[in-house]
């Protein structure tokens, strides 16, 4: 069984679900009456529940998911999908669904806006010219009509920023990775990816219908072991930093088994490009190996704070991505305002080293907070640093404390990491001060205090 439970150890084909609902209309949860159902152990259900069931409508799993859904959000289900009322500035104004109150400035952990660049006067003025040329829209694919000047631009300014030969965007991340995946790999090829790969990795792999295998996490005799015996294609999948887990990977280690099979690597930077290296390339520039790797992906909705995706590498790469990542082919590109933005986003990036510098500072400072209050935050070395509480039962009841504390954390349990792996993934940004480190911290400790979890 995997460690975390979002698909990885091999098992792509189970990957989200492991039990089955053998007769949907005998599940507890199956009520359709009014009256909210009241079966007993409700926690102790999860999506994987509703993932299988037996019946032959299409639809058999919706009642039953819907009532069990209904019984468990105000338990502290409802924690997912508060809205914002504000920017994902280091406080947020955020709408409690439970009390139907805006709680205003809570100190936020949960955004991926690591620079704070997503507000920033410069970026949102840039936004606003290009709403007044070219509208909202891009009203078409990127091959056919979709593609501005200002799309152009970008694609070359991420190449010139990674130093590679070429790069090609994509409308998110998640597409970035599907399509680069399942535009390279077949049938009959093998792709190995690291067990706390991405969901989008996975699914980029199931996608291609290539043989899929997972190593052990960072571990390099695993990867060895799982190259081994295949004679065609390979493509090795790791990420820059783990985005559950906030760890990196040991990449020259990586790099030598690949050579050894003959494998090509491919880095997902998501959480780590614009953050590590001496730069900001990420952690292939960190470690020295942006050479060696062969496809460098990235989104743009973390640290450059907008959305999108890229990969960058040889102009042959991209060329031939650009005829057969379908995730790109077949939609809208960007909006050419979210385009306009992220090139003001991604020269303030360049230009303000800055930045990074107050990131690592203000991640150093949390760190401390949280080991002299005891906290565990597993093997963390980023602005990734997951809180790990264990407690798959209590994650909920304490989310709504640090919450109504005035601290603003997403909880994240199975199956988005494994079973008795539940944890609270706290982002540090470069606009945190230290007044707001500080007393987030304080709250977290005070409400992990009351449950056990640190003495
Ligand atoms: C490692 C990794 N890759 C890809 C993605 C998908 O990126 P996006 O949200 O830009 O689609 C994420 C999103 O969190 C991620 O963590």
């Amino acid at each position: 069984m995997s460690e975390h439970g979002n698909g990885s150890s091999g098992d792509v084909e189970t990957s989200i679900a492991s039990k089955r609902i053998t007769d949907a209309a005998a599940h507890p949860h199956s009520v359709t009456s009014q009256a909210p159902p009241t079966a007993p152990g409700a926690m102790e259900y999860d999506y994987t529940n509703f993932y299988f069931g037996a019946g032959k409508d299409a639809f058999a799993l919706l009642a039953p998911f819907d009532d069990w859904w209904r019984e468990v959000k105000p338990a502290g289900y409802y924690l997912y999908e508060l809205p914002l009322h504000s920017a994902p500035s280091t406080r947020v104004d955020v709408e409690d669904t439970k009390t139907h109150e805006v709680r205003s400035g809570l100190i936020n952990f949960a955004s991926y806006n690591y620079l704070g660049l997503s507000y920033r006067p410069e970026v949102k003025e840039a936004i606003k010219a290009a709403v007044d040329q070219y509208g909202g829209g891009s009203s078409g694919s990127p091959i056919l009509s979709g593609t501005t000047e200002l799309h152009r631009r970008l694609a070359e300014e991420i190449a010139d920023f990674k130093k590679k030969e070429a790069a090609l965007v994509f409308p998110t991340g998640y597409s970035a990775n599907v399509g680069t995946i399942a535009g390279l790999m077949r049938s009959g090829d093998l792709v190995v990816a690291d067990q706390y790969a991405h969901a989008s990795i996975i699914d980029g792999m199931i996608l291609s219908k290539a043989t899929s295998r997972f190593f052990r996490h960072n571990r390099v005799e695993d990867l060895d072991r799982k190259l081994s015996g295949h004679e065609g294609k390979k493509l090795v999948i790791i990420e820059g930093v783990y985005s559950m887990d906030g760890d990196v990977p040991p990449l020259a280690d990586i790099v030598a088994v690949c050579r050894k099979h003959g494998a090509r690597l491919m880095i997902d930077e998501a959480h780590s490009a614009f953050v590590y290296g001496a730069n900001g390339r990420g952690v292939a520039e960190d470690q020295g190996m942006e050479d060696e790797v062969d496809i460098h992906l990235g989104t743009f909705s973390k640290s450059l704070g907008g959305q999108g995706g890229y990969i960058a590498g040889s102009h042959q790469l991209v060329n031939y991505l650009r005829g057969f990542s379908r995730s790109r082919f077949f939609s809208c590109a960007l909006s050419p305002a979210v385009v306009a933005g992220l090139r003001k986003a991604l020269e303030l990036a360049r230009n303000e080293p800055e930045l990074r510098t107050r990131l690592w500072d203000n991640v150093a400072t949390m760190q401390k907070l949280l080991a002299d209050g005891g906290v565990p935050t597993g093997d963390s070395t980023s602005q990734v640093i997951p809180i790990m509480v264990r407690d798959d039962a209590r994650i909920f009841q304490m989310g709504e404390e640090i919450f109504r504390e005035g601290v603003f954390i997403n909880p994240v349990k199975y199956p988005a990491v494994g079973k008795h792996k539940s944890r609270f993934r706290m982002s540090i940004s470069a606009a945190h001060t230290k007044e707001e480190l500080e007393e987030g911290a304080t709250a977290i400790v005070r409400v992990l205090r009351r449950y056990g979890v640190c003495q």
